[in-house]
């Protein structure tokens, strides 16, 4: 190694989702040149002092800056989000460009740009949410934006401007399959929701508790179960997003278990809050989001289905509504019916120390599967690998270096989000990133942001291999005369 290197972080305790070593990482032109013991001096030092170094982390589900449809608006755009990420461990972030209906995907892809370019303080990548899959959109705009690198896309079972029916839904799984994406699943019964809102408000019940009232676990797992379905008929892989609880864990499982490609992602907020929360006054308001929080036995679940690997992600779901501020939670009136609230709430900068503190600290989840969770399973399902997600020669240098021995109690006044409220208000943490590294910059220095507004990179991803059919090169289903449209890309050709 005669090149001098950049930066070197001396005394790391390194720890991938596989390995942990000692070693000094030597970063040259922000990527990872050498690791190993004494690396010679660099341009710049950090002595990470024996402190326990990750990836930093790939949130593969957040909402930033992502236009509504209606009166509500997202408090963070790319540049407080992605500030807010860095300063919790994150360094990439794959938001969504949403297609509103009637819009071409290419005009909502390029409406993201705009939103993102000269903002971003880390690197992001965009899934496409497809609400409207016209011909058009299935057999010309999916492909083309495949190719230029927009590779996993989510499609919802519910929610009135953005849900598809079955059909729909075959329709987009067919072109994932096609065309090597990977299809993310938001599955709730839209009619279930309706039916029960409709209901509970007839009664009179309009309180947050309603929120969880009208989507009960049955409403997870049937849409779970028939998003299972569709994909099997189609024999693409997919990813439910946001699983909540037992029920939706076990249809998850029963498809694994017939070898099935059916991924899955749970958030901390699925982790650690309960339904409680919705009957807790303002923090009830807050604590709106789909699916729900459920109460201890699907949370204890959810804890269980990340060590038996049900789990692949953890994402945040950031999606930041202010409580009292416009666009936010109270948008409808004071004290709104709970179907005109905002659904979601933030989490991009807690989600890794909150895994940290309560999954790897507390004994829940050992480190290598942190690191899984939060970085090297999106880099892998969202074509992000091995540029990210790893610790390795040619990887970017992203970083975290954690102060596992940081105790003390959260408070919204630590965030760097435009949030006016944490739901983890008071928590009891155990860790924090000491120090956060982005293409070998510091981004956050344990004490303020320090990455320039704009230096983030939009990143194109690859065609993921784990989007890769059952069957590849025998497409089993439907008549000879529509199959004749299946060949495969030829990344998957000659895959073992
Ligand atoms: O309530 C939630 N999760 N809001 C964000 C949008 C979504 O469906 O992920
Ligand atoms: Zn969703
Ligand atoms: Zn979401």
């Amino acid at each position: 190694m005669n090149e001098t290197f950049d930066l070197v972080i001396r005394r790391a305790d390194i720890a991938t989702a596989v390995d942990r070593f000692h070693a000094d990482i030597g970063i040259i032109g922000g990527r990872i040149a050498a690791l190993g013991v004494k690396l010679a001096a660099g341009l710049q030092e950090i002595d990470a002092n024996g402190r326990l170094v990750t990836p930093g982390g790939v949130d593969g589900h957040c909402h930033l800056d992502q236009p509504t449809g209606d009166d509500s608006v997202m408090a963070d755009d790319f540049t407080s989000g992605t500030v807010s990420a860095a300063c919790g461990g994150t360094t990439t972030v794959i938001p969504f460009a949403c297609q509103q209906k009637g819009q071409s995907l290419r005009a909502a892809i390029d409406d993201y740009h705009r939103r993102a370019e000269g903002r971003a303080v880390i690197d992001y990548a965009f899934h496409l949410i497809v609400t409207d899959p016209t011909p058009h959109v299935i057999h010309e705009e999916l492909p083309q934006l495949i190719e230029e690198g927009y590779t996993s896309f989510k499609i919802y079972m519910t929610y009135d401007a953005l849900k598809l029916d079955d059909r729909q839904m075959i329709e987009v799984l067919a072109t994932a399959r096609k065309h090597g994406a990977m299809t993310m699943i938001h599955a709730e019964n839209a009619d279930c929701i309706a039916w029960l809102t409709e209901a509970l408000l007839e009664q009179g019940i309009t309180a947050p508790i309603g929120h969880a009232l009208s989507r009960p676990m049955l409403v997870e797992r049937e849409a779970t179960h028939r998003a299972i379905s569709l994909a099997e008929l189609v024999d693409t892989p997919i990813l439910i997003v946001h699983v909540s609880g037992a029920e939706a864990i076990d249809q998850i499982r029963w498809a694994q278990g017939r070898g099935l490609s059916v991924f899955a992602e749970t958030c901390p907020h699925y982790l650690l809050l309960t339904d409680d929360m919705l009957d807790d006054g303002a923090r009830g308001y807050q604590c709106i989001c789909s699916p729900p929080p459920r109460d201890e036995a699907n949370r204890q679940a959810v804890w269980d289905g990340l060590n038996n690997g049900t789990f692949q992600l953890v994402s945040s779901d950031h999606a930041p509504f202010t409580y009292a501020g416009p666009g936010g939670k109270l948008t409808a009136g004071d004290n709104p019916s709970f179907d005109r609230v905002p659904n979601g709430m933030p989490g991009i900068e807690t989600r890794m120390p909150l895994l940290m503190s309560d999954g790897v600290l507390s004994g829940r989840i050992d480190i290598h599967a942190f690191v899984a969770l939060t970085a090297t399973n999106a880099a892998k399902l969202y074509g992000l690998y091995p540029a990210k997600g790893s610790i390795a020669i040619g990887s970017d240098a992203d970083l975290v270096i954690w102060d596992t021995e940081h105790e003390f109690v959260l408070s919204n006044d630590h965030l760097h989000h435009n949030v006016d409220y944490t739901p983890y208000e008071g928590w009891r943490m155990r860790a924090w990133p000491a120090c956060t590294l982005s293409r070998g910059e510091v981004v956050w220095d344990g004490t303020r942001p320090t990455g320039a507004y704009g230096r983030g990179l939009f990143l194109k991803a690859l065609r993921p291999q784990l989007a890769r059919p059952r069957h590849p090169l025998e497409p089993r289903i439907g008549p000879h005369k529509v199959l004749s449209g299946f060949a495969m890309p030829a990344a998957y050709r000659f895959q073992p």
